[in-house]
């Protein structure tokens, strides 16, 4: 049998309880009540929250959100992405990933930042940050924190220090479960 075709949209209203289940279990719920949080923040952009589908079901998520820079730029943080544990490695973050920086292009961004698998996110052309003149104010490894630029030239506008939205601050709590 030949891989299972996986289907990418945007997220519906519906899916909302069941994009929190998921990134519950794929992640912590830390990072599902951030989604939740994200998408009350007033940066959340709906076409930029993305569900992968298999056989109809919805198997993965990821979200992309429009935060500034010390530098007075715009970047996109890609956070989080999570795959159902009984779906991954078949090739549904990468073809969230991929459609994902897709519609960041159509929709005219630069820059992706992502903190994340240093083995994961090279594939997909995501590089070391720090090396482009990007900070972050907590403690991350070098590797773990990578940037994308999407446009040529967009990097130099967007340099700077990552101000996240205060929904992030969710994923130092402790975890609930
Ligand atoms: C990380 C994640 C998004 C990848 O999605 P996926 O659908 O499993 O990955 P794909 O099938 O597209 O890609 C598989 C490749 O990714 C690699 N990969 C998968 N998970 C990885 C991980 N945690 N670290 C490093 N590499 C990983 C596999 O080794 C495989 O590599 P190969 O192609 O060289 O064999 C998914 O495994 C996931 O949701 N993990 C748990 C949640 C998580 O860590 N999210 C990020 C922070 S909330």
């Amino acid at each position: 049998m030949g891989p299972r075709s996986i289907s990418i949209r945007p997220e519906a209203r519906e899916d909302y309880p069941t994009v929190h289940d998921l990134v519950r279990r794929a992640c912590r719920e830390n990072e599902a009540r951030l989604v939740d949080l994200l998408r009350e923040s007033p940066e959340f952009v709906p076409a930029l929250s993305l569900v992968a589908e298999m056989d109809g079901r919805i198997v993965g998520h990821l979200l992309f959100t429009p935060t500034k820079t010390t530098g007075g730029g715009t970047v996109l943080a890609l956070a989080p992405v999570a795959v159902d544990p009984p779906f991954q490695r078949q090739g549904v973050g990468s073809a969230l990933v991929l459609r994902g920086l897709d519609e960041c292009r159509r929709l005219g961004y630069g820059v992706v930042i992502v903190i994340g698998h240093p083995d994961y996110y090279p594939r997909f052309g995501f590089s070391p940050a720090r090396e482009k003149g990007f900070e972050v104010l907590f403690p991350v490894p070098d590797e773990a924190f990578m940037v994308l630029e999407l446009r040529s030239g967009a990097l130099e506008s967007a340099r700077g220090t990552i101000v996240y939205s205060p929904a992030f601050e969710v994923c130092d709590e402790d975890p609930e479960v």
